[in-house]
Parts: C-alpha cells; sequence; structure tokens
C-alpha cells in the first residue's frame, strides 16, 4: 500500500530523527491543546499516539493529506477542471476553512459540512459525480482542505441562520439514546478521563478531523466518529451526511471553539 519512495523517506526521517531529537511536524507545546479550560483529545492520548500526530513523516493520516493534494490538482476527465483551476494554491484559498466550517448554505436551505460542499463543488463546478461519504477519495480531498488550517482556532457561526441548526445539535448532544440511554454530555463533560474498555474517554471534541484512528486502522469522518459513539450505546445511527449530525457537527464544533484544528489528528 505504501509507495515505495514513502517508507524510504520515512526510515531516513526516523534516522535523521534520532539523531537530532527534533520533531518535524505538529510537535506544538503541549499547552497549545488547551484552551478556556477545554482540552483536546490529544491530551487524552497516549504517549505512542501522540508521537505519531506530533511527526509528520510517521503520522498515518499524512498520506490521506498527500492523497487530497493529486486530487486536488487532478482534472475532471470530461470538462478538463480541477479544483486548483479555479482555487489555485490550497495554502491560500483554502486557509481557514475547515476552522469555521459547517456553514449555513443559502442554496440549500441548510447546514453544509466540508464533504457536502466539496461535492456541490465536484457537481456543480466540475460537472463530475460526487464521492460517497466516507470513500478514500473524500476523506483525503477533506483530510487535505482541513490541513490547511492546522493551527488555527476553530470559530463557527450560531447567529442568523444557523441558530436553529444550532439549537437542534444542542438538544441532540443532550439527548439521552440506547439502550445504555446515556448523552453525548455524560460521557464526553461527566466522564471525560474515565475509561471504557480500552478507551479513555476524552471531551469528544472535533478537532483533529478527519482522524487517523488506530482502531479503525483507517481515516474517519466526524460523522463516522457520530455513529461509532451512538453505536457504542446501542442507539441506531443517523446516516453520514444527515441533517440531525450536520446539526450535531455544528454544535461540537462550537463546544470546540477556540481549540486549533490538528487534521490529521492520530487517535486511538
Ligand atoms: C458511552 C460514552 C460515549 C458516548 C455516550 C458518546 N461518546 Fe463520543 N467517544 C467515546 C469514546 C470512548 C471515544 C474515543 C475516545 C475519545 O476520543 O474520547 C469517543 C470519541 C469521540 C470523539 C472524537 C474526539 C477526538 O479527540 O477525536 C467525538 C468528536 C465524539 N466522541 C463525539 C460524541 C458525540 C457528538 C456523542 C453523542 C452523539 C458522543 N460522542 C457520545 C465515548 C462516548
Ligand atoms: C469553476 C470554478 C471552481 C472549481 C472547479 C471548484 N471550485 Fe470550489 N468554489 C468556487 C467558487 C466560486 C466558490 C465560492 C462560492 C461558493 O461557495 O459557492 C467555491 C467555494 C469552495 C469552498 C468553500 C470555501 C469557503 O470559504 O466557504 C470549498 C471548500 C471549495 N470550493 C472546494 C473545492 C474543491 C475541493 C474543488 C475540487 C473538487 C473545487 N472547489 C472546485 C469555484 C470552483
Amino acid at each position: 500500500m505504501m509507495p515505495e519512495w514513502r517508507s524510504i523517506c520515512l526510515v531516513a526521517g526516523a534516522m535523521a530523527l534520532l539523531g537530532t531529537g527534533i520533531v518535524l511536524g505538529q510537535g506544538w507545546d503541549t499547552a497549545r491543546y488547551e484552551v478556556a479550560g477545554k482540552k483536546s483529545g490529544y491530551l487524552y492520548m497516549d504517549e505512542t499516539t501522540r508521537q505519531l500526530q506530533d511527526d509528520d513523516f510517521l503520522n498515518p493520516g499524512m498520506f490521506a493529506v498527500d492523497a487530497g493534494r493529486v486530487l486536488w490538482e487532478r482534472p475532471d476527465p470530461v470538462s478538463g477542471k480541477s479544483c486548483a483551476s479555479c482555487h489555485e494554491d490550497a495554502e491560500t484559498s483554502m486557509r481557514g476553512v475547515a476552522a469555521r466550517y459547517p456553514v449555513y448554505d443559502p442554496a440549500s436551505g441548510g447546514l453544509v459540512n466540508l464533504e457536502l460542499r466539496i461535492n456541490q463543488m465536484l457537481t456543480q463546478t466540475m460537472g463530475a459525480e460526487p464521492l460517497a461519504y466516507e470513500s478514500d477519495d473524500l476523506l483525503a480531498l477533506t483530510a487535505f482542505i482541513s490541513h490547511q488550517s492546522r493551527g488555527m482556532p476553530i470559530e463557527v457561526a450560531i447567529d442568523g441562520p444557523a441558530a436553529p441548526f444550532f439549537e437542534a445539535g444542542k438538544a441532540f448532544y443532550f439527548t439521552r439514546l440506547g439502550q445504555l440511554d446515556l448523552s453525548c454530555s455524560q460521557c464526553h463533560d461527566d466522564r471525560a478521563g474515565e475509561r471504557l474498555r480500552g478507551d479513555v474517554i476524552s471531551e469528544g471534541h472535533v478537532t483533529g478531523f478527519p482522524i487517523f484512528r488506530l482502531l479503525w486502522d483507517s481515516m474517519g469522518s466526524r460523522h463516522r466518529m457520530f455513529q461509532w459513539c451512538n453505536t457504542s450505546i446501542r442507539a441506531e445511527p443517523y446516516a453520514l451526511g444527515s441533517p440531525e449530525y450536520l446539526s450535531l457537527e455544528l454544535y461540537t464544533a462550537w463546544r470546540s471553539s477556540g481549540l486549533p484544528i490538528e487534521t490529521p489528528a492520530a487517535r486511538r
């Protein structure tokens, strides 16, 4: 799976790092992961998982970012257009976008998150087919775009036309569900730091998505995580991209306000 040049770089990079002790990539001071009493999931991870995120050469999520960069530049075979032909350099044009999504979309009268915006672009500006939610390509483009906001604080709009969606997401967050009769809040506000089977429950912030989750051995979106949490309390999950999860995403992004984007984060 891993391209050969990349594994060579990985080994060379790791060897170079062993000598210097310098970390390439995120490797922030841990103080950055706590803002106004809110702690990123990073601080609930063990040392090995943290190291995986700290170093861009070791972070498996960087494969998705690299794959997203390729897709960004790839012209659609029919229209001949690529994302880059309109947006040019993503480092400039996409900087800060992930930090303020999801947003209210007047055209559809509902919320769109990054995944849905990317699909709108594909279908409406490029004449291409939409990508399946949770497909490798959509995760890659989402990771690539989100990565351009790494280090920027999350700040979403919850007023005006977004307000009713915010309220719906908030209600969802506090609703007890499933056979275990638990709300999101009862785990991520009341039980943060406690153990649940192999996991330490974090505060449930959305700073790192799409994340590379070791348990899944793959990338996963915010909505996949919501499904996983719903299923873990034996509640019926909603569909990926559903209005319920979009509202919940807006509320959780607001809860994470001020924390910096980490994409691609490594999680257990
Ligand atoms: C039974 C307890 C439980 C409930 C209820 C629960 N979760 Fe989780 N959640 C977990 C565990 C365990 C993890 C994995 C470890 C971690 O990151 O907290 C997790 C992870 C997450 C993460 C990833 C955090 C990160 O740093 O990447 C988010 C976001 C999240 N949950 C949101 C939710 C939302 C929204 C709900 C309500 C629909 C919910 N959770 C309900 C236990 C729970
Ligand atoms: C034909 C030109 C064109 C192409 C091709 C195009 N876009 Fe866009 N894109 C736009 C315009 C114009 C906007 C701003 C207006 C809007 O949001 O509809 C935009 C907005 C966006 C936004 C939202 C930015 C924000 O600040 O909210 C994202 C994300 C985005 N595009 C990603 C992509 C991706 C990914 C691709 C390739 C799959 C792509 N675009 C292809 C023209 C294009």
